[in-house]
């Protein structure tokens, strides 16, 4: 059995990587090559020439037509080849698979599997990432560990107060209980954690400027496989949201990742931290971006740690698991159904 979804959208770059140099990925084990057309639309093409294999990512533009650079071969934004050396006949299997590609949010989305059944009306959104009024900071880490323990990793936080203490871990995470809902329609995953009266780490006292206790909500949304959401509130302990709805008296944080597959063993940690607080302060922006980027790599650490266990366990281990697993045994299950289907 594959390790991967392949029917789904998986996030291959963020949308400022994609314009007229030609960016190699690799996604659910198919290398690809992403650039942008002149039309301002992003191709992507399989990134191995149908002649000999050469990276069609090493290879160069001729206007919207990709050369590659070994011996000279053609493509066509469609995959389809327009010229081959020395002959004027094209073979008719001279073409390279063509990916779909959608912008959305400021995420290059690609899918990997049948491009029948693609439909852009499924591609999971996270709109803070892209409207006024939220600022954004982010970044990408490569893993060298599988998705899959990337998934486990966010969907129990109770690791923060362990992993991530001094940046964005207090006691408390790892002692309030969480709910866990799993949408199987929309097939979402919910995992609520509430927290009252709580201290405020580090990284939440210095950017949003509040001092003393917070009440502090960390509502998890991941649509698997690729999309991990985050909805973080934080307040001065006692600050409710109005009957009405409203919650400006709150901060909040949307904390994204994009979990995207390499190779089963490896995988692209795209991670994005939007916010409707001090949008302007560029002292802020800095501050929580090297934060962030401090406790992503933590992860790292530990992720690539749990990989090299792996590749030396016996067949068969059994792990064990408790209440804050819920969340994180909801998803494989999701993930596995995906899989199958
Ligand atoms: S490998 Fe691409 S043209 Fe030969
Ligand atoms: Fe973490």
């Amino acid at each position: 059995m594959t390790p991967f979804p392949r029917n789904q959208w998986y996030v291959a770059a963020y949308r400022d990587e994609v314009g007229d140099d030609l960016l190699g990925r690799t996604v659910c084990g198919e290398p690809l090559m992403l650039y942008r057309l002149q039309d301002g639309s992003v191709a992507a093409l399989a990134d191995r020439c149908v002649h000999r294999r050469y990276p069609l990512s090493m290879g160069h533009r001729d206007g919207d037509r990709i050369v590659c650079g070994y011996h000279g071969f053609t493509y066509e934004p469609s995959g389809a080849c327009a010229y081959v050396p020395a002959q004027t006949r094209i073979p008719r299997t001279a073409r390279v698979p063509a990916y779909p590609v959608v912008e959305r949010d400021s995420l290059v989305w690609v899918w990997i599997g049948d491009p029948q059944v693609a439909d852009t009306a499924t591609v999971p959104r996270a709109p803070w990432l892209d409207s006024p009024g939220w600022t954004v900071v982010r970044g990408m880490e490569p893993l060298a560990a599988r998705y899959g323990l990337l998934v486990d990793n966010l969907l129990d936080l109770s690791h923060e107060t362990y992993l991530h203490g001094g940046y964005i871990g207090t006691p408390e995470v790892a002692e309030t209980p969480i709910t866990t809902e799993v949408d199987e329609d929309a097939r979402i995953v919910h995992v609520r954690r509430r927290m009252k009266d709580v201290a405020c780490p580090p990284f939440y006292a210095r950017s949003t400027g509040i001092e003393g206790r917070i009440d502090r909500w960390q509502d998890i949304e991941y649509h698997p496989p690729c999309l991990y959401l985050l909805h973080s509130r934080i307040a001065p302990t006692g600050v409710e949201p109005g009957p009405d709805g409203d919650d400006s008296a709150a901060c909040h944080a949307e904390i994204v990742y994009a979990i995207t597959p390499e190779t089963e063993t490896t995988t692209m940690d795209f991670w994005m931290v939007a916010r409707d607080f001090a949008t302007g302060d560029e002292e802020v922006s800095r501050f929580l971006a090297e934060s962030n980027r401090t406790v992503v790599l933590q992860d790292v650490v530990a992720l690539n740690a749990l990989e090299k266990v792996i590749a030396t366990e016996p067949a068969g281990y059994q792990e064990l698991s408790i209440n804050i697993d819920t969340g994180g045994l909801a998803a494989r299950r999701l993930l596995r159904k995906l899989v199958e289907q």
